[in-house]
């Protein structure tokens, strides 16, 4: 295996809310746990532009960032192998969707459900159509398209609900790709049909707009008294119960093994009482929570330390979203007039361009440098046992262009920030020659 078979995976959480269960089983966990999976690079980010477009109470947004970025953390998502990150810590992506914006189509806006449900309510109400309508609201589509496009990411795990979503962004891409040159990965939505949808205190799916949402880090008797509160039917302790529709056995079932489900099962069939079913399910939440509880407190406690991290996350990040956006601006003309272009607007002049040198040392062992067009080294791997290990090396520095910095750290010297962003030129430009993405 080859890091050329690394899977960008990336995806986005709204600060408008505080993190309830629901968000737990159907976002947090199964993220982090794909997050540890072996040839899969992590993007993670706090949409805090996209939460302008809902909420205009600056302190909600303030409070929700950091009860979300502590949430994913406690919930053990590792900074140093995820690259999680507050989109409005990136200004390349504002720059990124107005480039994207100019390629986008309005009609295709116009199609959008968010937008289209909320001109489908004035129609009702018999208001002007695009009553209390922001442009923010009619272009989240396209801030969502920035979001992905930047990292090139392959899979994004969103709900059902954001599907058109990543459609869009598609074909945004699609559109820019065709009018510049394949700059872009084609992102697909990721479903995981395993993950439940949680229902919340009242059966219907957990969700804020419902108002029947559990607290994820509810201090232990509060959520022992939230798990009271979820509505069963009316038998009594000793009548038989069914698991079908009953929301408390299939939040216990999200949480459970088969094992302890199957036993959940036979008790409802031998008449358990719901207020010792709610006494199980109770215990078994919080065995799973209580851990990563007394994470989250300690985090909610230091915003200081979560906005180092979210800090240390955006340079990563912009480690790519630089150099990819310096590409994108030459790409649609937003140039340096002095660098050497034909006067006709044309392409490029054939200019000298970065190389590599592959050679062997006295160790015995075969390494290859990057060299700009002046012949200045800018990248020196490490030693490798063979020519062909370095050969492989090298294509996929070719190919990757500046993300390859990342993913091919580990066969890389260190390097400092100045040089790293030269690397990151010049493998941008050599990618971009041979025409990858
Ligand atoms: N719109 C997403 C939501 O509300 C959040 C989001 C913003 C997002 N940008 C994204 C999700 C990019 C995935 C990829 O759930």
């Amino acid at each position: 295996m080859t890091s050329n078979d690394t899977l960008r995976v990336l995806t986005g959480i709204t600060t408008t809310g505080s993190p309830h269960l629901g968000n737990y089983v159907g976002s947090v966990r199964p993220s982090v746990r794909m997050s540890r999976e072996a040839n899969v690079q992590s993007f993670y980010f706090l949409a805090d532009y996209h939460a302008l477009i809902k909420c205009d109470e600056p302190a909600r947004i303030q409070r929700s960032t950091l009860e979300i970025a502590a949430t994913w953390l406690a919930c053990g998502l590792d900074p140093q192998r995820v690259t999680f990150y507050r989109q409005s810590d990136i200004p390349e992506i504002p720059e990124l969707t107005w480039l994207l914006t100019c390629v986008t189509a309005k009609g295709l806006l116009n199609r959008a459900h968010a937008y289209k449900a909320a001109v489908d309510k004035n129609h009702t109400k018999g208001d002007d159509p695009d009553a209390e309508v922001s442009a923010g609201l009619f272009m989240y589509p396209v801030l969502m398209a920035a979001d992905i496009l930047m990292f090139n990411a392959h899979q994004v795990p969103v709900g059902r609900d954001q599907v058109q979503h990543i459609e869009m962004a598609r074909d945004i891409a699609q559109r820019f790709n065709h009018l510049y040159g394949k700059h872009f990965t084609l992102p697909e939505a990721a479903i995981d049909d395993a993950v439940a949808t949680l229902p919340g205190l009242d059966g219907r799916k957990m969700s804020k707009s419902y108002d029947n949402t559990i607290a994820l880090f509810a201090p232990r008797a509060q959520l022992q008294k939230l798990i009271a509160g979820i509505v069963t039917d009316s038998r009594a302790p000793g009548e038989p119960k069914s698991t079908e529709g009953s929301a408390l056995f299939q939040i216990y079932q999200a949480f459970a093994s088969e094992h302890e489900t199957a036993a959940l099962r036979d008790d409802f069939a031998h008449g358990i009482g719901w207020a010792d079913a709610k006494q199980i399910l109770f215990e078994r939440i919080d065995r799973e929570i209580a851990p990563m509880r007394d994470h989250y407190e300690a985090l909610v406690s230091n915003p200081a330390k979560i906005e180092q991290i979210l800090l240390a996350g955006a340079a990563k990040a912009r480690e790519l979203s630089r150099p990819f956006t310096d590409r994108l601006r030459h790409a649609v003309g937003l140039r340096n007039l002095a660098a050497h272009s034909d006067r006709r607007g044309g392409k490029t002049a054939k200019a000298a361009a970065p190389s590599f040198k592959q050679y062997r040392e006295p160790d015995s062992l075969f390494y290859f440098r990057l060299l700009d067009a002046q012949g200045a080294s800018l990248l020196q791997s490490r030693g490798f046992a063979s020519p062909q290990e370095a050969g492989r090396a090298v294509a996929a520095l070719r190919r990757q262009g500046a993300r390859a910095l990342t993913l091919l750290a580990a066969q890389l010297e260190p390097l400092d920030n100045e040089k790293a962003h030269a690397a990151a030129r010049a493998l941008e430009e050599l990618a971009q020659a041979a025409g990858n993405p």
